[in-house]
Order: C-alpha cells, then sequence, then structure tokens
C-alpha cells in the first residue's frame, strides 16, 4: 500500500466501541449481553461473540483462583485480571467488580480503590454489591468521574449476612426493601443494575421501576438483559450447575479428551511427529556427521 501523505496509513474502521451512554440508554430496548471474562482468550471470546459487557466479576475467586466464595478476591487480583481483558481492546464495555472490603469502609478508599481498576487496569466501569447504604460509596466515584453498576438480591460478599447463598426477596417486606434498594441506586446515579437470585415477578417489577436497565442472573425473563458465567455457560465448571444456567457446550469433555489423546501420543511417541520438529539445514547435518565420522568431537 502506498503511504498516505503525512505518513499516516488508514487503518479499516474498528467497530464503535460500547460505552456507557450507549448502555444506560438500551433500557427497554435490545436486551443487553453480558458475560464474565477474566483473561485475555476469554475476553477475545466473549468480544466475538459480539457481548455488549465483559464482567471481569469477583467470580474469578470462585472459577479461576479455587476460592470457596468470593470473599478472599482482592485489588491486585481484579487489577490484574481486569487489565489482561483490557490489553484486547474489546468493543464489549470493561466493567470490573470492587471486591470485598475495597468499599465496605468508605467513599474514600472506595475511590481509590476503583481509581486502580480504571486507571491502571483499563476498567471502563465497576460494579459494587449492596443497597441504599451504598449510595454514599456510589456518589463518590461518580463523583471522581467513575461510572457504576449496582448488584442487589443474592450478593454473594454477604454470603454471611443471608445465611448461604439463596434466592433473595421472597417475602413482601424483603420484595418492598429490594425496591427501595433499586430506587436509591438508581437516584444516586447507577447506570445500570445486576439483578441476582431473585423471583422473576420481583426482577420484572424492580424493572419497570428504575430508569435504568436492569440485568439480571437467575432473575428470570423480565430484566433488561441477562449475564452468565462464562465457564458455566461453557461448560468448563465442575458439578451440577444452578439452575438458572443454561450450558450451551461442554468443553470440559472436550478438552479432556483432546488432552488425553496428546497423553497417549507422547506415550507411544506419536508426537511429535517430523512436520512437527524443527530441521538442520543440509550442510549443517553433514559437517557433525562428518566430524563424527572422524572422532572430532565437541570444541577440538
Ligand atoms: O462476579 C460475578 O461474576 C458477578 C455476576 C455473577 C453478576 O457478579
Amino acid at each position: 500500500m502506498k503511504p498516505y501523505p503525512g505518513g499516516v496509513t488508514p487503518q479499516p474502521a474498528a467497530p464503535a466501541r460500547i460505552t456507557v451512554p450507549d448502555l444506560r440508554a438500551r433500557k427497554g430496548g435490545e436486551p443487553i449481553v453480558m458475560l464474565t471474562a477474566y483473561d485475555a482468550p476469554t475476553a477475545r471470546l466473549v468480544d466475538a461473540a459480539g457481548a455488549d459487557v465483559i464482567l471481569v466479576g469477583d467470580s474469578l475467586g470462585m472459577v479461576v483462583l479455587g476460592h470457596e466464595n468470593t470473599l478472599g478476591v482482592d485489588l491486585d487480583d481484579m487489577v490484574r485480571h481486569t487489565a489482561a481483558v483490557a490489553r484486547t481492546h474489546p468493543r464489549a464495555l470493561i466493567v470490573a467488580d470492587m471486591p470485598y472490603l475495597t468499599y465496605h469502609t468508605g467513599p474514600r478508599d472506595a475511590v481509590l480503590a476503583a481509581g486502580r481498576l480504571v486507571r491502571e487496569a483499563g476498567a471502563e466501569a465497576v460494579k459494587l454489591e449492596g443497597g441504599a447504604r451504598r449510595v454514599p460509596v456510589i456518589e463518590a466515584l461518580i463523583d471522581a468521574e467513575i461510572p457504576v453498576m449496582g448488584h442487589l438480591g443474592l450478593t454473594p460478599q454477604s454470603l454471611h449476612m443471608m445465611g448461604g447463598f439463596r434466592v433473595q426477596a421472597r417475602a413482601v417486606e424483603a420484595v418492598e426493601r429490594l425496591l427501595e434498594d433499586a430506587r436509591a441506586l438508581a437516584v444516586a446515579g447507577v447506570f445500570s443494575l445486576v439483578l441476582e437470585g431473585v423471583p422473576a415477578d420481583v426482577a420484572r417489577l424492580v424493572t419497570a421501576e428504575v430508569p435504568v436497565p436492569t440485568i439480571g442472573i437467575g432473575a428470570g425473563a423480565g430484566c433488561d438483559g441477562q449475564v452468565l458465567v462464562l465457564h458455566d455457560v461453557l461448560g468448563l465448571t465442575d458439578g451440577p450447575a444452578p439452575r438458572f444456567v443454561r450450558r450451551y457446550a461442554d468443553l470440559q469433555s472436550v478438552a479432556v479428551e483432546a488432552l488425553r489423546r496428546f497423553a497417549e501420543d507422547v506415550r507411544s511417541g506419536a508426537f511429535p511427529a517430523r512436520e512437527e520438529s524443527y530441521r538442520l539445514p543440509r550442510r549443517v547435518g553433514e559437517a557433525l556427521e562428518e566430524r563424527r565420522r572422524r572422532g572430532l568431537t565437541g570444541r577440538s
């Protein structure tokens, strides 16, 4: 290609990246698709599939790091994994979870933690769990120009307060409280709201009540979008999946079978083949052969 006058070669237009205002404007429109990813290869898969949002969730702890719950994930974990996702420059919006204890101690700590996720790691927004009591933190983050996604219902960081991972908002007062929390978060300025583990009717009520898009997980079909954990969707997790998960593939079996065949080929000598090996240039091979024939070895 001829150099462009001025030395700049025109590149094919990259697809426009999805922004926070784009997502905010999807209320009641085309359903939002959000999936988790925790590293570059999974981020590329999610982006290639056309998802709107990549969530670097603190489910990282359970799905990838082998923790029993999300409480063991720290800010350094989230910065490292969010940065890996951001380096793929996806079209999808990158939202990073704020890990446990990075915002519970107050607005200043929250801004400093979220600031690392944005400035060091490349997140475009953060997500945090909890209702009306998080309003001062959400306001401080927005003051610091950091967009916030809320998360209500089954909030895994409240595991011990909830007494386990249980469906939430099943009684009248609990539904009323959830609605109040959702209103408070919307007024505080969240650009969207994850609803996890609540009855479908309740999620529908919340969705009708708030002016920002809701994104459901285990919350039925009445939300403005849906999110699932990538490893659940691809069948890369062990054991029975929760009822809200739909598995679209069984990559665990595919992967184990491929690795089993590799092991078999190594043991039988079928791997590597000639075409999978590097060769010496012919004249070097001949020279070596000649030296060996004449009994010349090593440096002599
Ligand atoms: O951490 C996570 O992956 C999440 C989603 C399940 C919503 O918060």
